[in-house]
């Protein structure tokens, strides 16, 4: 079926006359100056006859000279769009036809203004001697780091040459020197220039462009037998033994899981990056090189899921890709997958239990968002120049992954579910795709095959409701295995009913959670924020008592400060409102920044609700250390922007 595809309104470049099909880079990284500087010469191919010029995405980049075919040219640089960007356009010769291909070469540098590199200082590092910089391009920052055609509905492959004085990292594969021999090449860190050369075969999307420079190493993780890819870990030497055990079992064990459900890993090399604090993701799944928070490193692995997650978008995102405003087939899409292989590898009771974590940052989410119920949908379409940031949310992670686990029920389960999402990825491998598409493809699927009667139960899904209802509830609600729960609601509420006795009276004990995994614990204070406040003496011991408040894992420690500032104007808030806001700029002697978005706005919003003065001043202080794009949504939420 021939399927139209809309075009993508966060893009000011005409990549459907004319796209690029591959770029090369030649970048120095300028640690003085804080920019990388150098050219980016795409291979476009004319998609109709006599386009006239090539519109090019940038974003506070200081564009230094163009050439087309080897020839200089005068280009336009358009006004600047606070969200979208400056258009770079560049003249084409006229004679040009459909199908036939021109070269277009940019000279330029990154200025401090783009979003999408933070450039660290060495305090900011592990080892406090080598500054560091890295790059986060998802959703629409591509075009801060190059000028590009800064779309998903784009696929481009890429090669590399950078050069800097600190090892360099790509969303590719490296080419040399090569990862597993002496760091740097065997050159002096940090003093001698190398050249490092990436490739990138495989077409991705230009939000999966990565780059990382500073002092990592790099550990391989042992790979089963008869694989075709290798797997490591790169992160600063201070870290490299502890995030090698942390991931070593799970990540090749899951990537391997995922292959024998799915299909084979077509990018060759899966390795993970573990930055500094600041990084505002949990994980990112740049190609060949997913980027990870330091602060799922728990020392006890039970924060593996983010990896887990970033792999699977391998197939989900980096392999079948969706349109813009069908990102919900990426996230929702991943999160589904990393669910079913934590099935198989652990139990339904463990995938049960994290649709019911994840459930309640789904009504988070949906709440958030009750003055803007277009982003509650499952797609969103966005305006021309709509800010992608501000529609980010769990609700294509959650509503997606619930849709799916409903379709797999309405399917007749898993052993009809699983071949079907293997065809699935076999099908739109190397594609991107729309809503419409994935789809018309699940119909045909079992259409094809004479499945009558799955063609029935499809047939009595509500499509509408689940793609584009909006408020607070699901159009059908998924029964999860709350087996892991049962024990976590039974404390709870025992709490609950504790809150009106004295503090002394009560018969809490530290052996309550003594049998609770790290995401019990996470359940119960989730669940406590669905009760009635506290009052402090309770939430002092809750949190003395089970250890929560000096937890040294942040999915717990800041789920704490949220149960304490559950009521602003409390007394409890007005204890933990200052605690709270040291830990986030870390000023409680744990020194680091939580600079992953998912822990730091949530807290410097409900600091801002017990105490605006007190939220500004902390921001105030510690902005600076804050990545750029964490800088500008807090900003947001704290109403200074
Ligand atoms: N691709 C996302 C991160 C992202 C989304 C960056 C949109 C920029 C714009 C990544 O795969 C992700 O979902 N990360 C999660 C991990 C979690 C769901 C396990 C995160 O960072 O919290
Ligand atoms: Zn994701």
């Amino acid at each position: 079926m021939a399927v139209t595809q809309p075009p993508d309104n966060s893009t000011q470049s005409n990549y459907a006359k004319v796209a690029t099909e591959h770029i090369s880079f030649a970048w120095t990284i300028d640690w003085k100056e804080k920019k990388i500087a150098g050219s980016a010469t795409h291979t476009l191919r004319a998609k109709e006859d006599g386009v006239k010029e090539i519109i090019f995405d940038t974003f506070a980049l200081n564009v230094k000279s163009a050439e087309v075919e080897g020839k200089a040219v005068s280009y336009n640089l358009g006004k600047h769009h606070e969200v979208m960007g400056s258009a770079l356009s560049l003249p084409l010769p006229s004679s040009l036809q459909k199908g036939s291909t021109v070269t277009a070469k940019v000279e330029y540098e990154t200025t401090l203004s783009g979003q999408a590199l933070q450039w660290l200082e060495p305090e900011q590092t592990q080892g406090k001697q080598f500054p560091y910089l890295f790059s986060q391009c998802q959703a629409i920052l591509a075009r801060a780091v190059t000028p590009i055609q800064d779309t998903p509905s784009l696929k481009i492959t890429y090669d590399a040459h950078v050069s800097s004085i600190l090892p360099v990292l790509m969303s590719a594969k490296r080419v040399s020197p090569p990862s597993s021999g002496p760091p740097h090449g065997g050159k002096v860190i940090g003093k001698d220039v190398v050249t490092y050369v990436y490739k990138q075969p495989t077409a991705i999307p230009s939000y999966l462009l990565a780059i990382a420079s500073g002092n990592v190493h790099y550990r391989a993780f042992d790979v089963p037998e008869g694989k075709e890819w290798t797997s490591g870990v790169w992160t600063e030497p201070e870290m490299l033994e502890q995030a090698h055990w942390e991931f070593k079992e799970d990540t090749t064990r899951n990537l391997a899981l995922e292959e024998s459900v799915i299909m084979p890993y077509k990018f060759g090399v899966y390795d993970v990056l573990v930055l500094p604090p600041t990084f505002p993701f949990g994980g990112m799944e740049n190609a060949c090189c997913t980027f990870l928070t330091p602060s799922i490193i728990a020392g006890d692995r039970s924060l593996v899921d983010v990896v887990v997650h970033e792999l699977t978008h391998s197939w989900f995102g980096n392999g079948v890709t969706a349109h813009s405003a069908h990102y919900w087939l990426n996230e929702g899409w991943t999160t589904y997958m990393e669910r079913v292989l934590l099935s198989k590898l652990h139990s339904e009771a463990e995938r049960g239990f994290s649709y019911l974590i994840g459930y309640k940052a789904l009504k988070d989410s949906l709440k958030e968002y009750e003055d803007m119920p277009k982003y509650q949908r499952l797609i969103i379409e966005m305006e021309v120049g709509e800010d992608p940031d501000d529609a980010y949310s769990q609700v294509p992670y959650e509503k997606g992954a619930n849709f799916l686990l409903y379709l797999e029920s309405v399917l007749g389960g898993l052993d009809v579910f699983l071949p079907y999402a293997s065809d699935y990825a076999k099908t739109f491998m190397g594609q991107s795709i729309i809503t419409d598409q994935w789809r018309d493809h699940l119909y045909n699927y079992f259409r094809t095959r004479g499945m009558d009667d799955k063609v029935k139960a499809l047939d009595t899904v509500d499509w509408n409701a689940w793609l584009h209802g909006e408020g607070l509830a699901l159009p059908v609600e998924n029964k999860y295995d709350t087996t892991l729960a049962k024990p976590v609601y039974a404390l709870a509420e025992r709490w609950d009913k504790a809150r009106g006795k004295d503090v002394k009276e009560l018969d809490f004990t530290d052996s309550d959670v003594k049998s609770f995994s790290s995401n019990q614990k996470v359940l119960l204070l989730d669940t406590l924020q669905s009760y009635q406040p506290l009052p402090l003496s309770h939430v002092s011991l809750l949190g003395s008592l089970y250890g929560l408040d000096s937890s040294g894992n942040a999915e717990i420690r800041f789920r704490f400060y949220l149960v304490a500032l559950l009521d602003p104007s409390s007394d409890s808030s007005k204890h933990y409102g200052s605690i709270a806001a040291k830990w986030v700029v870390g000023e409680d002697g744990s020194g680091v920044i939580k600079g992953r978005m998912k822990f730091c706005r949530p807290t410097f919003r409900a600091v801002y609700k017990v105490d605006k003065q007190l939220a500004w001043e902390t921001w105030k202080k510690s902005k600076g250390g804050f990545h750029p794009l964490a800088q500008k949504m807090i900003e947001k939420d704290l109403e200074l922007a």
